[in-house]
């Protein structure tokens, strides 16, 4: 059997899966997701998006679809049914089909979830880390609520493709004081010129990412010196290291910006170590 999608209760072909024309995130964004990474068929960082999802539909006011347990069992059946072993898996949970009207829907219809799974090639992705990759920076134009994590991804979507013509894997937004908030897909960090760890705070207007919260465990028990404070586009280009951390880019060690090499141009060895670090344990508990 080929790939096979969860749509509103039921496994249909990959090919054939799709959603009602009123579709509320089809016509408003008006949903949230989640993307786990998939280690041997089993989800890592398992409770922290579990968490955050949550936390997403609280604060749009998305009624919860089903319970955790059940969500994990459908999770597992479409990774089983896709034969993942190691890849992502893809969760959307939005408002509904209704008639086209902004204001939510009353009386209240029942949220859609759709799940997609793919697998991902970890080695090429080692080979990848191996030779790290280049970020361009652009101003942030997201709105206030980027601590959800929302469906609207169009400026995202911008600034990932500008970052591909200009031949970078991800791009960093900077905000009005010139501080860097966050990739398009991933959060952002600097080993700075005096060897901290820098990433900005959850406090300002950023995804609160779940690998970069295994980070900070794993950064703690290293006793690596960590500054939760953002950062310059200068003091970027007069970092040691840069990387980003995400469900889909794990650790990936970041060599360049706007063109310009960062630190001797080559992955640095705390990337490197987190990334080797942060993928054996998120094997190891992978739930
Ligand atoms: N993106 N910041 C943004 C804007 C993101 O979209 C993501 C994840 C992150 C990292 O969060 P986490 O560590 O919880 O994956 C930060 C996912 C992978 C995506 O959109 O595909």
């Amino acid at each position: 059997m080929g790939r096979v999608a969860y749509v509103n209760g039921r496994f249909v072909r990959h090919a054939d899966a799709a959603v009602h024309i009123e579709d509320r995130g089809f016509q408003f964004a008006d949903g949230v997701y989640e993307v786990w990474a998939v280690f041997d068929g089993r989800l890592a960082d398992s409770a922290g998006h579990f968490a955050r999802l949550r936390r997403s539909l609280g604060e749009l006011r998305i009624a919860v679809p089903m319970s955790d347990a059940a969500l994990k069992i459908v999770l597992a059946e479409t990774l089983r049914r896709n034969r993942i072993r190691d890849g992502l898996v893809y969760l959307q949970v939005n408002r509904g089909v209704a008639s086209r009207d902004h204001a939510f829907p009353d009386p209240p219809v029942p949220p859609s979830v759709v799940i997609t799974a793919k697998s991902v090639d970890l080695a090429a992705g080692e080979a990848r880390a191996a030779r790290g990759v280049g970020v361009v920076s652009l101003a942030e134009n997201r709105w206030g609520r980027c601590d959800i994590k929302t469906v609207g991804l169009l400026p995202n979507v911008l600034a990932k493709q500008a970052a591909r013509e200009a031949g970078a894997a991800e791009a960093w937004f900077v905000d009005d004081l010139g501080l860097v908030t966050e990739g398009a897909s991933s959060n952002a960090w600097i080993v700075d010129a005096e060897g901290v760890l820098r990433t900005r705070d959850v406090q300002a207007n950023i995804l609160r990412g779940v690998t970069r919260n295994s980070i900070l465990g794993l950064v703690a028990e290293l006793g690596l010196r960590l500054d939760e404070r953002p950062f310059t586009l200068d003091e970027v280009r007069s970092a040691r290291e840069a990387f980003i951390t995400g469900a889909g880019s794990l650790v990936l060690p970041v060599v360049r910006i706007d063109g310009v090499g960062i630190g001797d141009g080559q992955p640095g060895p705390v990337a490197k170590r987190l990334r080797g670090l942060y993928i054996s344990e998120a094997q190891r508990s992978a739930a």
